[in-house]
């Protein structure tokens, strides 16, 4: 799916990306958000992470990861070995999406036209850095990633090889853990995160 959206990603550097990002028309969530949420992190990082879309603290930010999910996520890449500054993490839409609720800004789920819309920045910012290996946070960047007919729980924590010669792997999406209300089941989803983040050896990054 990606390698189909390469095709209509914009030129240039990935700084220039960046830029043009900024000013994306291509689906309607730039209206209500603060501001685009691109990727960040080393221009030629050999391992890219893939979320879902930014949250309320991270449309405010301008960076990804960096609210309750980001914590979780900084939290469980440190128990696995693996420095965050090596990676680059992006999102696989890259606006916030919500519904107002008095002073509250409630998360929605992007849909598939936005995702779809979306999806050129993810195939240009992979298409620039040439990483060795991508890891999607959820089945929304497994989906982009695999296909519609990738299976979270059935197929997370394993290396698989893509057409385009790069390896994938997708784990649960920290927020999931998040939204688990039983501690128990939070803290063997959590071991099983830390174990599949673990599979981003030394030798990857
Ligand atoms: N969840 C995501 O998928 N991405 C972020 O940047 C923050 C929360």
């Amino acid at each position: 799916p990606l390698q189909k959206a390469a095709d209509d990603a914009p030129e240039g550097s990935l700084a220039a990306l960046r830029r043009q990002a900024q000013d994306c028309r291509a689906c309607d969530l730039w209206k209500p958000a603060t501001q685009t949420v691109f990727g960040e992190g080393p221009a030629h990082a050999r391992v890219v992470v893939i979320g879902e879309q930014p949250g309320d603290q991270e449309d405010l930010a301008g960076k990804p990861f960096v609210g309750p999910a980001g914590q979780l996520f900084d939290r469980a890449l440190g128990e696995a070995g693996v420095p965050r500054d090596k990676l680059y993490v992006t999102n696989t839409v890259k606006h916030f999406k919500f519904e107002p609720r008095g002073k509250m800004r409630l998360h929605k789920r992007a849909n598939a036209e936005e995702q779809a819309a979306c999806r050129r920045w993810l195939a240009a910012e992979i298409d620039r850095i040439r990483p060795g290996a991508l890891v999607c946070l959820g089945a929304m960047a497994a989906h982009a990633v695999f296909g519609a007919s990738f299976k979270l729980m059935e197929q997370r924590g394993q290396w698989i090889g893509l057409p385009d010669g790069r390896k994938a792997m997708a784990t649960m999406h920290p927020s999931y853990l998040l939204r688990l209300p039983d501690p128990a089941a939070r803290e063997r989803a959590y071991a099983d995160l830390v174990r599949d983040l673990s599979l981003i050896t030394p030798e990857l990054v």
